[in-house]
């Protein structure tokens, strides 16, 4: 139980901009207060004023996905939370061939799977005990068709798309270990 407040909490990573605030808007609009998480205070108050504009209940939370600290201080600032959508992802350099897989550049590869797969993780288990106290908790990771091996879809991306089967196949992982709770995973 919420007790007082019943209202229901969702974190969204990379909430300032692009496909983070659309969503941040959307459940907003369905009623859920929404922590607006991102890593440029200019860039996270404007959205959170832009989201209040819009009606919806926004708070930002300082939140960079590749910094522990800022992770565990993002979690420690919020009193409770019911649905996680860890949408904050990067595409990585492209110049130089850095994302051709003959010349991949490794460390663009390295850059792209702490923010996509590693900033999941971080976020995801900084948060998961505040989503175990929640009721119906629900975790969301943003892939992309891009990280399928099936399709094969999109421009040739050696660190982006196979940071996105990653994803995918760590999601499944999640989701095997959380079958027996509330917590429900999904990528899409
Ligand atoms: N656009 C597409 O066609 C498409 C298709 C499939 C999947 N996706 C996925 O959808 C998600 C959002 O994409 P988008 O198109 O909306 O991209 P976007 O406009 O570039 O937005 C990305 C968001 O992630 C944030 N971010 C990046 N690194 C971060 C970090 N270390 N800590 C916290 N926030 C960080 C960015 O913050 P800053 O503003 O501070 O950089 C920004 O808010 C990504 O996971 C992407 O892979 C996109």
């Amino acid at each position: 139980m919420d007790g007082v407040n019943d209202t229901k909490t969702a974190l969204v990573t990379g909430a300032n901009k692009g496909i983070g605030l659309a969503i941040a808007r959307g459940l907003g609009s369905i009623g859920f207060t929404v922590a607006v998480g991102a890593r440029d205070e200019k860039n996270r108050e404007k959205a959170v004023e832009e989201l209040r504009a819009a009606g919806v209940d926004a708070f930002g939370v300082a939140l960079d996905v590749t910094s522990e600290d800022s992770v565990a201080a993002a979690a420690k600032g919020l009193d409770r939370l019911n649905v996680l959508v860890n949408n904050a992802g990067i595409g990585g350099k492209l110049d130089g061939g850095a994302q051709d897989p003959t010349t991949l550049d490794l460390d663009v590869l390295r850059t792209v799977l702490d923010t996509n797969v590693f900033g999941v993780v971080r976020v995801t288990n900084a948060m998961l005990p505040l989503l175990r106290e929640a009721e119906s908790p629900r975790i969301v990771n943003v892939s992309s068709n891009m990280g399928s091996l099936k399709l094969r879809t999109g421009p040739v991306l050696a660190a982006y798309a196979p940071s996105k089967t990653m994803l995918n196949s760590i999601t499944v992982q999640y989701a095997r270990v959380l079958a027996d709770t509330n917590v429900i995973i999904n990528a899409s």
